[in-house]
């Protein structure tokens, strides 16, 4: 679809980012698809079509790689219409009594500064196509997790994504949070039991981005409903 509107999702390699991926293409957006897992990325765009999609490398800690990232998409498709800024790491158990500090470079490298790196390479074209930036937060960047480091990033993350509202204030760029409760993708080493699935996730990425321009989703939680006792 020459006309359709892009869309680049980081973190597409697998979980909320390939769902969403599916999701997305099934509205009719082409596709930018990046992360470091090249071989799952390609096999996506295969999935999805390669005149629809295309696989970028892009390790989010490096910042050169995501403005190769922009440029690709640029490249490619001409414009970036919006921005799924997904990608996030899981942190170690033991609290800031225990956890290895070794594993914290890790978060905030990939959960905060990722973010702001990816937002950095790609304002601009956004900013163009009077577009829309989806970040993933998490319902532990809007509540208190006991010891939790990562919980602490995606609080950076919901910050990130207030002052940047603020910052595009009168430029037509709606800015949503898009925050879940437990999902179930490889971010666990276990399945986790009563937890959403990725697809319920990517449903609420097209939600907010189908939206009339008129129409700013701000934030979107989204949880498991609890058991039934
Ligand atoms: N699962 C949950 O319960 C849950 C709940 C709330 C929020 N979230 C958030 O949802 C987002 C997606 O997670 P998920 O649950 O879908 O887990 P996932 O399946 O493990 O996906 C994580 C994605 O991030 C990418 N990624 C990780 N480190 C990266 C790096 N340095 N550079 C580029 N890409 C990187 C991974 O790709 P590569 O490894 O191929 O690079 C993968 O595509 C994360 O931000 C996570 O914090 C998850």
């Amino acid at each position: 679809m020459p006309d359709a509107k892009v869309l680049l999702i980081t973190g597409a390699s697998s979980g909320i980012g390939a769902a969403t991926a599916r999701a997305a293409a099934g509205e009719g957006w082409n596709l930018v698809l990046a992360a470091r897992s090249t071989d799952k990325l390609d096999a996506l765009v295969r999935e999805i079509g390669e005149d629809r999609a295309v696989a970028v490398a892009c390790d989010v800690t490096d910042y050169d790689d995501q403005q190769r990232m922009a440029d690709a998409a640029i490249e490619r498709f001409g414009r970036i219409d919006a921005v799924f800024v997904n990608a996030g790491t899981g942190g170690k158990p033991g609290g800031f009594s225990g956890a290895p500090p070794e594993s914290w470079r890790m978060l905030v490298d990939v959960n905060i500064l990722g973010v702001a790196y990816t937002l950095r390479a790609v304002l601009e074209h956004v900013k163009a196509a009077r577009g829309h930036v989806v970040i993933t937060g998490s319902v532990a960047g809007r509540r208190v997790l006991a010891g939790s480091m990562y919980a602490a990033t995606k609080w950076a993350v919901s910050a990130i994504g207030y002052g940047l509202r603020e910052e595009l204030r009168g430029t037509g760029v709606r800015v949503t949070l898009i925050e879940p409760g437990m999902v179930d993708t490889p971010f666990f080493d276990a399945p986790p039991s009563d937890a959403l699935r990725p697809e319920d996730v990517a449903r609420s990425v097209v939600y907010a981005l189908t939206q009339p321009p008129g129409v700013d989703v701000h934030e979107l939680t989204i949880l498991p409903t609890p058991p039934v006792a």
